[in-house]
């Protein structure tokens, strides 16, 4: 049956779910598959139904597209939609709430304070490098690509990190640095079915690993295999495990997290339910090296589409 693949939306990582959904779109129609892109940014949902959609494949990134909207919408629509269901899009959208679930089941995140600028005066802003250490980290708790987030080294650089993530989110969250190796997990499937994927390393020259640097030049280089020892790699992806099942996830996601290069702990910054499927994206390149296609995943996602 005809199957849509939702990409654009009005988040401010429309131009990263274009190249997402794109590639998808290509892919799934190499496969055979009648597929259709759909901007729900210019379209309304509902003509997915009259226009006879059977299936939906979600490669919107950050509000109304990863955080439950949608997939609330299709599951009204009766239309079986490839990843998470409403709650767990929801939760993993906003990384307070998940960090408060994963601290609540004992999985290690980062020490983090948040706040509501509008509401807040100066000197709660001031009071944060205290409570959790310099250097630290700004974001807004809602998005997604590195939008709006800053490195603090000092008292000074406090002020204006949280007026850049106050402009993309009305609460700020402020998470401790740590010091070490960025990596990331893919996860395919749900429950007890669910896999890791392989561990990569993302190795960028100190504060480059931007919006720009993600998705439109090489200055990134990314290592799968990881290069980290075998029972490390095991130790993330039984962790990104443990994040994803906790949070509810199903379908497929993406687990970023830190290794601390003091003592090699790992931390859990963060789970992508709709991750980047470009050409600079990350499950892909895990997949690749897990022996499945691009197109491959593709069809594997598509199938597994549920209600
Ligand atoms: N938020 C982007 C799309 C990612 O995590 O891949
Ligand atoms: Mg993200």
């Amino acid at each position: 049956g005809k199957v849509a693949v939702l990409m654009g939306g009005r988040s401010a990582e429309r131009e990263v779910s274009l190249m997402s959904g794109g590639g998808v779109l290509a892919a799934l129609r190499s496969q055979g598959v009648d597929a259709h892109a759909f901007d729900p940014a210019e379209r309304e949902l509902n003509e997915l139904k009259r226009e006879g959609f059977q299936r939906v494949f979600i490669a919107l990134h950050g509000r109304h597209g990863e955080d439950g909207t949608v997939q609330g919408a299709l599951e009204l629509l009766g239309i079986p939609y490839t990843g998470s269901g409403v709650m767990a899009s929801a939760i993993a959208m906003d990384k307070v709430m998940t960090k408060r679930v994963w601290v609540a089941e004992g999985l290690p995140t980062p020490r983090w304070q948040w706040l509501a600028p509008e509401r807040q005066a100066r000197e709660d802003v001031m009071a944060v490098p205290d409570a959790i250490g310099l250097p630290l980290i700004v974001k807004p708790p809602r998005e997604g690509s590195s939008i709006g987030i800053s490195k603090v080294s000092g008292y000074s650089q406090m002020q204006d990190a949280v007026s850049l993530a106050a402009q993309y989110d009305p609460d700020v969250l402020c998470e401790e640095f740590i010091e070490g190796i960025e990596l990331t997990c893919p996860v395919l499937g749900e429950g007890p079915s669910a896999r890791a994927l392989p561990v990569i390393a993302i190795e960028a020259p100190e504060g480059k690993y931007d919006f720009q640097n993600k998705y439109y030049t090489d200055v990134v280089q990314y290592r799968v295999p990881s290069g980290l020892a075998p029972e490390e790699e095991a130790e993330v992806q039984r962790l990104t495990l443990a994040a994803y099942r906790t949070l509810g996830c199903r379908g497929w996601g993406r687990a970023d997290l830190m290794l601390r290069a003091r003592d090699r702990k790992p931390f859990l910054l963060e789970m992508n339910t709709s991750p980047g499927m470009t050409g600079h994206s990350l499950v892909p390149m895990s997949a690749r090296a897990a022996g499945i296609s691009y197109e491959q995943l593709c069809v594997q996602l598509l199938q597994a589409a549920t209600l």
